[in-house]
């Protein structure tokens, strides 16, 4: 099979790789539903909604700056790298991720297409000015606007929260046109992002599926690679290099 997947490859135009948190589990940092994964750990109501951030912006911040202490020391791993280096390597690659831990980046994938945000960003509440800040931990926690002293939040999206549309846009348009896309480490569960492979379907790419366990997109895709991210794309990468 993994021939097989090679040569499609090889003769795909268009690449769009959609990645989920399994991507970064290799790394040591927790998805959100596997075994310890986060909602099994924590309420996202409590921590992961506009409602939450404004009846305890505190709680919320520490929950964040807990998370940010996390995978600032964590490296990304040879899932990121091959995908980093598959940007090089082929001129329409396209990573779309659903992460917002910025191990893509650090693997130094340089387009990456956050649907979620990113963990490093903060949003002044009052201004919608977006900056980067990589305090760990927070010396202020909540922080606030250096420029107009409101609450900052973290530059992700909540649930009840839509999706920036513009980057939306971009990753259908994306999927409606690829040849070829890789879902990779994602239970395919959360809205939007979990339409992205069937876009890639309806219009007769092929979709190629790497998890440790079948999701409900399984049944649908061309290929289904059942192995960690960490170790099935260096095996992909090794085979199209050589
Ligand atoms: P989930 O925790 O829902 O799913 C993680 C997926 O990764 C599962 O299907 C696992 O089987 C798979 N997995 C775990 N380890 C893996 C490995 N080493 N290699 C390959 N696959 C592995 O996480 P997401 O699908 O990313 O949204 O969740 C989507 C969104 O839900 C997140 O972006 C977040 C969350 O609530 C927001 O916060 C808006």
């Amino acid at each position: 099979m993994l021939e097989e997947i090679i040569r499609n490859l090889k003769n795909s135009k268009k690449i769009v790789v959609l990645t989920g948190s399994g991507v970064s589990a290799e790394s040591g940092i927790p998805t959100f539903r596997g075994k310890d994964g986060l909602w099994k750990r924590f309420r996202a109501e409590e921590l992961a909604t506009p409602h939450a951030f404004s009846r305890d912006p505190k709680l919320v911040w520490e929950w964040y700056n807990w998370r940010r202490e996390i995978i600032a020391s964590k490296e990304p791993n040879p899932a990121h790298k091959v995908l980093a280096s598959w940007e090089e390597r082929f001129p329409e690659f396209y990573l779309i991720t659903q992460n917002i831990d910025g191990l893509h980046q650090k693997a130094g994938s340089k387009k990456v297409i956050e649907l979620h945000g990113n963990i490093w960003e903060v949003k002044c509440t009052k201004e919608g000015i977006i900056s980067e800040n990589r305090e760990v931990p927070l010396k202020e926690i909540p922080p606030k606007c250096s420029s107009c002293g409101a609450l900052l939040r973290p530059n992700v999206v909540w649930f009840g929260e839509s999706l920036d549309q513009a980057t939306l846009n971009r990753a259908i348009d994306l999927s409606t046109n690829c040849d070829i896309m890789f879902v990779i480490g994602t239970s395919v569960i959360v809205q939007p992002a979990a339409s992205l492979p069937y876009f890639a379907l309806k219009e007769g790419a092929s979709v190629v599926e790497i998890n440790i366990e079948e999701t409900l997109l399984t049944p649908h895709v061309n290929y289904f690679l059942k192995g960690k991210a960490g170790e099935i794309l260096p095996e992909l990468n090794k085979k199209l290099i050589s």
